[in-house]
């Protein structure tokens, strides 16, 4: 019952001296200081207030390195990184898809020219993935079709068939102008720049940072068990996917 105490003592201060330690902007009824979040905030009484809803986490954020036909990188992002993100509600696992990995970049005479670990086709890849993902922008648009390229036979030859299925409001014209003009190539660029900024430099891939940290054990941890992983480090109300002991509850009257 601690709460109550200093909440009757504000109370108490608010009636006989109005203004007098109450929060500027307060213009409540003491008695209705912790009926909602904002409300206590402005009255800054959060902490005495047992019953507030929590304010929403911040998402685990998950950035992948990545290469297009490395086939580890593929099992990665198909069985175990697409899975997890269908299974988790959207507001818990906040996903960076970056297609690069090993590749190299060159400036010749100022023309950027990049060579893959996998070739030529790797790049192809690469660049298509970065072009869908800049034209569709919404991630829950273009990562099914990034799962259903990596999935497929050919990661470079179903770019059509994967849109028809899970974006056919994406234009394939546009990803083609871009994959075939200067805005991929300042995409793949982008995507250099950023892997080549790892803190530490990334050693194979895939290469997982979790919360903007790489660590083998965040990576083996991540590579073992992803799900385990992002439910142990969300710190909101987890959701039923984690296999928490959520009880059934109970009416309280019932109870024995
Ligand atoms: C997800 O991460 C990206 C890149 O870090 C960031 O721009 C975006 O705001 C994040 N979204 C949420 C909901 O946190
Ligand atoms: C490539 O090199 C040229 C000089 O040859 C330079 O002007 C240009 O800024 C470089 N481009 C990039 C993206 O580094
Ligand atoms: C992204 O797409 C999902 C599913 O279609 C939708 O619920 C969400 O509002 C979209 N987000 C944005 C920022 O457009």
């Amino acid at each position: 019952m601690a709460p109550t105490v200093p909440l009757a003592v504000l109370a108490l201060v608010a009636l006989v001296a109005p203004g007098l330690g109450v929060a500027p902007g307060c213009d409540y009824p003491a008695p209705r200081w912790c009926s909602s979040r904002d409300t206590a905030v402005t009255c800054k009484v959060e902490s005495r207030c047992p019953n507030l809803p929590h304010p929403a986490a911040a998402p685990v954020q998950l950035s992948l390195y990545y290469e297009s036909l490395c086939p580890a990188c593929r099992d990665f992002l198909v069985m175990k990184l697409f899975p997890t993100w269908l299974l988790l509600p959207e507001e818990m696992l906040n996903i960076t898809l970056v297609p690069y990995g090993n590749a190299q970049e060159r400036n010749i005479s100022g023309k950027l020219d990049f060579e893959c670990q996998h070739g030529p086709e790797e790049c192809l890849g690469n660049m298509m993935e970065a072009c869908l993902m800049n034209e569709a922008k919404n991630f829950s648009t273009y990562f099914p079709v990034i799962f259903c390229l990596e999935s497929g036979s050919s990661v470079t030859k179903n770019l059509e068939a994967c849109l028809q299925i899970y974006a056919p409001e994406v234009d394939s014209g546009r990803i083609s102008a871009c994959v075939q003009g200067d805005t991929g190539v300042a995409l793949m660029h982008h995507n250099a720049q950023v892997t080549d900024a790892l803190d530490p430099p990334h050693q194979y891939v895939p290469w997982i940072t979790v919360n903007g940290k790489h660590t083998d054990e965040l990576q083996a941890q991540a590579e073992a068990s992803l799900l385990g992983l992002v439910c142990q480090l969300y710190q909101g109300e987890k959701p039923e996917a984690c296999g928490g002991s959520k009880a059934p509850k109970l009416p309280s009257g019932c109870r024995r």
